[in-house]
């Protein structure tokens, strides 16, 4: 392993704890919407460019050779093989209303062997190294570094015990597009009769250490970027969970599926089975 994990791990949460941080004391009273993106309720503050203007910045100073991919401003080619992909405020819309769901996603990934470096790291074929997602309205940090485990403020993480699906606690997360929207909500319907209950909290990367911390059983989303999940998907893993695509596919931006071993299983097989729907 050329990369050292540890080192990456501990640059992620510098970035991801100082980025939370001007965020988290920047925040006015009443957040405005800078500019909207896929549709109106797709929102960007002036706080999300800022947050991602910093990590910008200081990986340029601490790891200058290093690729980044953001959600804002796109894809810097680096040279070492290794690229930052950070989300500078996952959660926007609980960051606009002033809810405590939302967090600063930072991840080194490396593409596979050979893999052109002008190129964007995708999730069907990277590895993450190291991942760091901040909470600052409560204050807490998940890290994971690859074979290094997963831990929040310092404490090892370990995802649920495998149980049925009939008692397990599902997250999900819908995407801006209103015809999205209609077939994520037909899977809501029918999907939740079968569960213990369905929560949408609102931040992509934290769903995803939520299964890590055992506070969700299972957690799925059509749709994600690469960015929402970099990171959550490493602490996930780190944790214990299974994270995978359907179909034997990888996760990536058709379908995000986490969960232990033994309870994943089912809720893969549901969505399966759902008609084949390339908007759901
Ligand atoms: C969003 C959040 C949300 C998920 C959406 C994402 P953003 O990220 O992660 O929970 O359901 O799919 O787009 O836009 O706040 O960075």
């Amino acid at each position: 392993e050329p990369h050292d994990v540890s080192a990456l791990v501990a640059t992620a949460q510098i970035l991801a704890r100082e980025a939370g941080s001007l965020v988290h004391e920047g925040r006015p009273a009443r957040v405005r919407v800078h500019a909207t993106k896929s549709s109106p309720v797709d929102v960007v503050t002036a706080m999300d460019l800022a947050s991602e203007e910093l990590l910008r910045r200081r990986l340029a100073e601490l790891r200058p050779d290093d690729g980044i991919l953001g959600e804002e401003q796109g894809f810097v080619p680096g040279t070492s093989g290794v690229t930052w992909v950070v989300d500078p405020i996952d959660g926007t819309v609980n960051y606009l209303y002033g809810l405590a769901s939302w967090s600063v996603s930072v991840a080194a990934v490396v593409g596979p062997p050979g893999a052109p470096l002008d190129r964007a790291p995708e999730p069907q074929t990277w590895t993450a190294l190291a991942g760091a997602v901040h909470a600052p309205a409560d204050g807490r940090t998940f890290l994971a570094g690859r074979g290094l485990g997963a831990t929040l403020d310092g404490e090892p993480l370990r995802v649920n015990e495998p149980k049925p699906l009939e008692l397990s606690l599902v997250g999900t997360g819908f995407g801006y597009l209103v015809e999205r929207r209609r077939a994520q909500a037909a899977i809501v319907a029918e999907l939740l009769p079968l569960v213990r209950d369905i929560r949408r909290l609102g931040s992509a990367a934290l769903d995803l250490c939520a299964v890590a911390s055992g506070a969700l059983d299972l957690y799925y989303e059509r749709g994600l970027a690469p960015w929402d999940q970099a990171a959550g998907a490493l602490v996930a893993q780190e944790a214990g969970a299974l994270v995978t695509g359907l179909h034997g596919r990888r996760a990536d931006h058709e379908m995000t599926v986490a969960g232990t071993p033994g309870t994943i299983e089912a809720l893969v097989t549901f969505l399966e089975s759902r008609k084949a729907d390339s908007t759901a």
